[in-house]
């Protein structure tokens, strides 16, 4: 059975990434070409030309429609072929599939799933990521690794004090128990680690310009399958929000990562971080994009490990799970109940299906 969670958006491009250039991007398996109409609207077809199976990513547009590089097959935004060299009549069958597409959040989203339940109103959001409140860097790193590396690597921050020491990471970090909430109804995974009195790592310090100790709070919210964010306050050790919820002396930093399952064994990592300070400070941008990139690639070259220490492991082998993973084992439980009842629901429909 595959691990996917079929019927769910998920991520497939920066909206800056997706114009008139054609875009190839393999969804949950599934090879797709991503562009924009000329009028700006986000198109995702399935990239394997009908006839001959030619990738149209490697094709071109002419207007609205690609013209397949290979003999000219002809196909609209909405998958429907219009032209076939050599004859006028356009066999029936002669489409490809297209995929529902929302722009949201500087994020181009995309429903491999039933079409019938792509609601729009489903897509978890990231306000930040496209707020003139904020400045954002971000970037996507390719994984060698399946996407539930990526889901326990995230959940369960403890690694930072090893993995990303000297950037990230500090004694604080994996000494400070964490508080683990799920919401079963909305399917929202909260994790929360709150440091009164911590180590400033140099992310924080040369961002921020605090000198000294810190009040540091992280809280984690995941919505499985394909949006983690960490909600990320920095302080003067001591400086707590007013209660009214204003926290004009506290630093925030809100950390996106877009988790979308490439193949069964790769997955595409999208990361962003969004500042509440410093906003037109082009030094800090630099450094921010460039020590986050560094702590991504960190994660990769230790997931991409993973994966191939899974690979050649006997059937069977027991993980021994401590405190710190209980956020990791909650995500676990809820994407275990996605992926059974999104199987469950492609195999009601494929009994129903009419032969045709
Ligand atoms: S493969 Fe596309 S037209 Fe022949
Ligand atoms: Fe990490």
């Amino acid at each position: 059975m595959t691990a996917f969670v079929r019927n769910q958006w998920y991520v497939a491009a920066y909206a800056r990434e997706v114009g008139r250039d054609l875009l190839a991007r393999t969804i949950l398996g599934e090879p797709l070409v991503l562009y924009r109409t000329t009028e700006g609207e986000p198109v995702a077809l399935a990239d394997r030309c009908v006839h001959r199976r030619y990738p149209l990513s490697e094709s071109r547009l002419e207007g609205d429609t690609i013209v397949c590089g290979y003999h000219g097959f002809t196909y609209d935004k909405g998958g429907a072929c219009v032209f076939v060299p050599g004859q006028t009549r356009i066999p029936r069958t002669a489409r490809v599939a297209s995929y529902p597409v929302v722009e949201q959040d500087s994020f181009i989203w995309v429903w491999i799933g039933d079409r019938d339940l792509a609601d729009p109103a489903l897509i978890p959001r990231a306000p930040w990521l496209d707020d003139s409140r904020y400045t954002v860097v971000c970037g996507m790193e390719p994984l060698a690794a399946r996407y539930q590396l990526l889901v326990d690597n995230l959940m369960d921050l403890s690694h930072e004090t090893y993995l990303h020491g000297g950037y990230i990471g500090t004694p604080e970090v994996a000494d400070t128990p964490i508080t683990t909430e799920v919401d079963e109804e909305n399917a929202v995974i909260h994790v929360s680690r709150h440091m009164a009195d911590a180590e400033c790592p140099p992310f924080y310090a040369k961002s921020t310009g605090i000198q000294g100790r810190i009040t540091r709070w992280q809280d984690i919210e995941y919505h499985p399958p394909c949006l983690y964010l960490l909600h990320s306050r920095i302080a003067p050790v001591g400086v707590l929000p007013n209660e009214d919820g204003t926290d004009p002396n506290g630093f925030h930093v809100e950390i996106v990562y877009a988790i979308t399952p490439e193949t069964e064994n790769t997955t595409l990592d999208f990361w962003a971080v969004a500042r509440d300070f410093a906003l037109d400070d082009e030094e800090v941008t630099a450094f921010l994009a460039e020590s986050n990139r560094t702590v991504v690639m960190q994660d990769v070259v230790a997931l991409d490990l993973l994966e191939k220490v899974i690979a050649n492991e006997p059937e069977g082998y027991q993980e021994l799970s401590i405190n710190i993973d209980t956020g990791a084992l909650a995500a676990r439980r809820i994407l275990k109940r996605m992926v059974a009842e999104s199987s469950a629901a492609a195999s009601v429909r494929s009994s129903q299906a009419v032969p045709s």
